[in-house]
């Protein structure tokens, strides 16, 4: 096969150059670096994310596009970096929409990032394709512009997926490592109430997830990505510990997390927003998660060796 990863240089592309590049596949990264070198059989192409370019070609004959492109969301949201957010988004998206409009032989499946954060903060009840509720501030509003804007360029032939993904468990980058400093620190007490939900993937069922849904004809429209077994903050702090073992885990009230998060850079809504996602669609439709429990995923994400 051969994949095409738009924005396929952070956290999730190279968890997916690694795992297409193993199973033999011809792996091309659109990148506004195209200096960087990761996995050695990744080809990089460059592109600026918004525009026409040499890089249509390459989704000429290709099987499947994946587009992860968009500005972090680990930032202070300011009126700009808002804008970056929303932006960097829409125009990959419908950058990528006009490629494949004008594309003699497009790729028979399309798959977007989308994000889990698109519901509301639920501590109640799991949020599934069909009954879970959407949110209504900034990031939920940003997920729904991303998935229309995709939605828009439909083409005959070409299989559209939205994936609402959770937190991805990786030792590459993203939360966890950010989880696992915060106890190494001493800050591994319960953040805010803790009894918010954190969903989450393993990394690996991230790549088992993908090539699924490439090879299940079946899978279309929108599915969530998260492990079935979503942790209350709390509980993920107190297995964390246990295998990090600090000397000290200080709780966070949210007036300290609000002032912490001013120094980080960050915004609070990434640990205090309760997210709660169910995976049913991927369910039903028969995949299986090799780490379904928190437990597991820690035992292979912090061997020993490595607290
Ligand atoms: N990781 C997670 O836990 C998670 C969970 C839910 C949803 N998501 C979403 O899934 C996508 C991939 O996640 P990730 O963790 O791999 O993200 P990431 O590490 O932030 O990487 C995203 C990539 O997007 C590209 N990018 C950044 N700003 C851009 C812009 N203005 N225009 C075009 N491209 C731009 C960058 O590639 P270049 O600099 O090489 O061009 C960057 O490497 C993101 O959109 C994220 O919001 C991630």
């Amino acid at each position: 096969m051969k994949v095409i990863l738009a924005g396929g240089t952070g956290t999730m592309g190279r968890i997916l150059q690694q795992h297409f590049a193993a199973t033999g596949d011809e792996v091309v990264v659109l990148t506004r670096r195209p200096e960087l070198r990761q996995h050695p059989a990744a080809r990089m192409v460059a592109w600026d994310g918004r525009g026409r370019g040499d890089w249509w070609r390459e989704l000429d004959g290709a099987d499947a596009l994946i587009n992860l492109a968009g500005r972090s969301v680990d930032c202070r949201y300011t009126a700009a970096r808002r804008a970056e957010i929303l932006n960097s988004r829409l125009e990959s998206t419908h950058a990528l929409g006009k490629a494949m409009e004008a594309c003699p032989r497009p790729p028979a499946v399309w798959i977007n990032l989308s994000s889990a954060t698109v519901y509301r903060h639920a501590e109640d009840r799991p949020m599934d394709e069909e009954t879970g509720e959407l949110g209504d501030d900034f990031s939920p509003r940003v997920v729904k512009a991303w998935e229309n804007e995709f939605f828009r360029h439909a083409r005959p032939g070409v299989r559209q997926v939205a994936v609402r993904s959770a937190m991805v468990f990786s030792r590459k980058g993203g939360a966890f490592p950010r989880f696992a400093q915060l106890v190494r620190f001493g800050l591994g007490g319960r953040h805010g109430s803790g009894r918010q939900f954190v969903s989450w993937v393993h990394e690996d069922d991230v790549a088992r997830f993908f090539q699924w849904i490439i090879d299940t004809p079946e899978v279309d429209g929108v599915v969530n990505l998260s492990a079935p077994d979503p942790v209350r903050e709390i509980d993920l702090m107190h297995a964390l510990r246990e295998r990090i073992k600090p000397l000290f885990a200080l709780p966070s009230p949210r007036w300290m997390l609000e002032l912490g998060a001013l120094f980080l850079r960050t915004e609070t809504e990434l640990v205090l927003k309760s997210r709660r996602v169910s995976s049913k669609r991927a369910a039903a439709l028969g995949f299986r998660f090799a780490y379904p429990g928190v437990g597991l995923a820690l035992e292979e994400l912090l061997p020993v060796a490595e607290r």
